[in-house]
């Protein structure tokens, strides 16, 4: 028998919060092993209560009034339902009414994480968040335990899984729309797939990355973000030739105080640490002065990998473990500071419809070139970001360029 329950109310029942239902149907006993104390699911709210679910054998009741979960007898919320508004209320008065409250939201906890975790301190509840960026990979709980006492000079990742799987999906043969298609039907995408496709779902895990790392407020604005709509099969074939594969690359990187953050797809070397990562998974390569260079990787998104993560957030509240701290949080001002200037100068891949020839024109060094069927490919630089964009813009001709990065 369990020396005590503790009761859990859900906001959303969707992928990821029935995922969390099966998982504690399955492994409670595990949970309970571990720290005696039993989880239960009691309630969960949704939209439609007559939507067709997959929940097992579990009997607890669903609702559409938040007021249900809220102000019931649980004592932690798990937020599963998307979005940064109604979500921050509903967790502000999950919190005064003493709930410790979990969520997998990225766009709740890059928007309204301060103001949460300010929330939890006075009542001393729990604002724990492992689930929201590199769904079952834990990243948040490493950097802010045990590498806590490095310095961070980069945070790079394969941050969304969803555009992942598209850009491995279209490598091997597969049209973008089929990719996605697939990607929505076994739950990786968000509810609106265009904050994958975009990069905005990355660049708000990358933000919340980098203030834990860098210790200091990142808005998303910050992060320079292009989505993948513009890599087409012919980007894939030019890079296999030049022995590189394409990701939506995130980084974050500090040097001197001054911080470079990105989100942008990139050409990266077969060999490079993240070039191995495939469909859904993530990975998250942290370098820092003491330990040297770490990797976590494994499954990024999904339901039972994002509810894996919940899961361990709601053994660290079983167990009583210490809430966590953000000092860099604390600051104010977090959204009005304007974005550091971020200008990659590099090599870069170009697509385009001219002689290659005529780059040299333009005053851009021509690494390598190369005809095909539908226009050129080219590698020039080094060269900066404006200036290459000058340079063509120059030429007055359709062009698509993306950075190829050696690992550093
Ligand atoms: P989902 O399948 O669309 O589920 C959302 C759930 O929330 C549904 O049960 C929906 O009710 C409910 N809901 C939404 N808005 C509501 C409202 N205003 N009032 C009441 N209920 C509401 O989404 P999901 O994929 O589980 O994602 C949930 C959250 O987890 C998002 O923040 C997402 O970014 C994050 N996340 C997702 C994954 C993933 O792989 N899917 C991974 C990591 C993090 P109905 O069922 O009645 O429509
Ligand atoms: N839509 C997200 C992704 C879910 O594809 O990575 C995990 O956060």
């Amino acid at each position: 028998m369990a020396d005590r329950v503790i009761k859990v109310g859900l906001l959303g029942l969707g992928t990821v919060g029935s995922s969390l239902v099966r998982l504690l149907e399955a492994n409670a006993q595990e949970v309970w092993r571990r720290t005696g104390v039993l989880p239960l699911v009691t309630t969960a709210l949704v939209r439609d209560p007559a939507k067709p679910r997959n929940l097992g054998s579990w009997r607890g009741t669903l609702t559409t009034d938040p007021e249900e979960v809220l102000s019931s007898d649980v004592d932690v919320v798990v937020e599963a339902m998307g979005g940064v508004e109604p979500a921050t209320q509903y967790l502000l008065r999950a919190l005064e009414r003493g709930k410790h409250v979990l969520t997998a939201n990225k766009e709740l906890v890059a928007g309204s994480g301060p103001k949460l975790l300010a929330a939890a301190e006075r009542p001393r509840r729990m604002f724990l968040f492992e689930a929201s960026v590199a769904g079952g990979v834990p990243v948040i709980g490493p950097l802010t335990t045990s590498l806590a006492a490095n310095r961070v000079s980069l945070v790079e990742g394969i941050l969304n899984g969803t555009t992942n799987f598209i850009l491995d999906a279209m490598r091997e043969g597969a049209s973008f729309e089929s990719a996605l298609a697939e990607a929505r039907r076994r739950g990786y995408a968000e509810a609106d797939p265009t904050e994958d496709i975009k990069g905005f779902d990355a660049a708000r895990k990358l933000a919340i990355l980098a203030s834990l790392a860098f210790d200091r407020p990142v808005p998303v604005a910050w992060v320079k973000t292009r989505g993948i709509e513009e890599v087409t099969p012919e980007d894939h074939q030019n890079a296999a030739r030049l022995g590189a594969v394409i990701k939506l690359l995130a980084r974050a990187s500090s040097e001197g105080g001054r911080l470079e953050l990105s989100v942008v797809p990139t050409l990266i070397a077969a060999d490079h640490p993240l070039a191995a990562v495939r469909g859904a998974d993530n990975a998250v390569r942290v370098k820092a002065d003491q330990v040297g260079e770490v990797v976590f990787s494994g499954p990024g998104a999904g339901g039972p990998a994002t509810a894996s993560a919940l899961a361990g957030d709601l053994v660290a509240v079983a167990r009583g473990a210490g809430a966590l701290q953000i000092p860099a949080w604390k600051v104010p001002t977090i959204h009005e500071s304007p974005a550091p200037a971020f200008d990659y100068r590099g090599r870069y891949y170009l697509r385009l419809r001219i002689e290659p020839d005529r780059l040299r024109e333009e005053g851009l060094v021509l690494a390598r070139s190369w005809r095909r069927q539908a226009g050129f490919g080219a590698v020039v630089g080094p060269v900066g970001e404006r200036e290459l964009r000058r340079a063509l813009r120059r030429l007055g001709h359709a062009y698509t360029y993306f950075p190829l990065r050696e690992d550093d």
